[in-house]
């Protein structure tokens, strides 16, 4: 740690109530396992800590980037520069109100899912199964064959990088494949999402959960660590994983990193994959699909931190 990082860590503890630890390794925060240190790492304890400590960090210069549950990021191995600001425990919350449910950013999607579920509420069962929190579920809209989240949002609260709070609606957010504007516009941070929902029949709801997670755990691989899909479907009706799969691609290895033979557009970590590693094969697998079929694949997964 530098001299630098340390009057950093010290200051953030003067502003924050929650968690803070210098040189922080975020393989111990990604889905991938992979990552290297964050100068600073926080877990703000509420809103308020979290808009205060924004605000500090933006009247500095310091950067700072914000994560989940790590499930769809590919950190480097140099890690991350500034803060690296975790929505952990107090933003879990989960609660129904009539035909509603109100979830904390950092509640897992899927436990929001149940809770909607369980309550006979019908709208947010077809994405189930999904690993990942709620605030990074809605920043990548992410979605099963059946829907996306941002089908059934109303609206969220977030905290936008002067400290100040305000809402946000599904007209402000553009949803779209696998996109918002929390992509383009990383000044603002989730704090909360409200889904409106209608009722439903619970046994069916409940039904219907059970078997988008079942479908995913068929078709999708228990091995390794991974991100989840690492490329976007190109446009049409085409999937990545397909493309990859007819090019040959399964089994593709550069280091510990292996493209899997169950799905192709998974990347596992068997163990001790560099986040070079992983970052090398899919531009393997993109020059590959690229040269095969003439398509440019998109990566979905979110590549972050200091890779120079
Ligand atoms: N396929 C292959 N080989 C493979 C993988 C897939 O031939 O290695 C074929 C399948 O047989 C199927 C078609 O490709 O005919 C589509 O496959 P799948 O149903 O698995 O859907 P996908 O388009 O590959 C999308 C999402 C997944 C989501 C599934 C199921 C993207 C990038 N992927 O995958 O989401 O779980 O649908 O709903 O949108 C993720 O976003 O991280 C993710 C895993």
């Amino acid at each position: 740690m530098t001299n630098s990082e340390a009057q950093l860590a010290d200051g953030l503890r003067r502003i924050t109530r929650g968690i803070v630890k210098s040189a922080e390794p975020m393989s111990r925060h990604t889905s991938f396992g992979i990552g290297g240190p964050a100068d600073i790492y926080v877990e703000p304890a509420d809103g308020d800590d979290l808009a205060a400590l924004v605000a500090w960090a933006n009247g500095r210069g310091v950067p700072w980037c914000v994560f989940g549950d790590g499930a769809n990021v590919l950190v480097s191995d140099k890690g991350i520069r500034g803060l690296a600001i975790r929505m952990g425990r107090p933003f879990r919350r989960v609660r129904t109100d009539g035909q509603r449910v109100v979830a904390g950013s950092g509640a897992k999607l899927d436990k929001v899912v149940s809770a909607a579920v369980e309550a006979g509420l019908s709208g947010l069962e077809q994405v189930a199964g999904i690993p990942g929190t709620v605030g990074g579920a809605i920043a990548m809209n992410a979605g099963t064959y059946r829907g996306q989240v941002g089908d059934a949002l109303e609206r969220v609260s977030v905290v936008t990088s002067d400290g100040a709070r305000c809402q946000l609606y599904p007209e402000d957010l553009q949803f779209r494949y696998r996109w918002s504007i929390f992509q383009a516009d990383q000044t603002k941070i989730i704090v909360e999402a409200t889904f409106r929902l209608e009722p439903g029949d619970r046994d069916e709801l409940v039904r219907t959960a059970q078997s988008v997670r079942r479908r995913r755990s068929l078709n999708l691989p228990a091995e390794g660590r991974s991100a989840g899909c690492i490329f976007k479907n190109p446009g049409g009706d085409q999937s990545a994983g397909q493309l990859i799969d007819q090019a040959g691609l399964k089994g593709a290895r550069v280091g510990d990193a292996v493209v899997s033979d169950k799905h192709a557009n998974f990347i596992l970590n068997m163990g001790s994959a560099s986040a070079a590693d992983v970052r090398a094969l899919a531009e393997k697998v993109r020059e590959t699909v690229h040269a095969e079929f003439g398509i440019a694949l998109e990566y979905e997964v979110r590549i972050v931190g200091d890779w120079q």
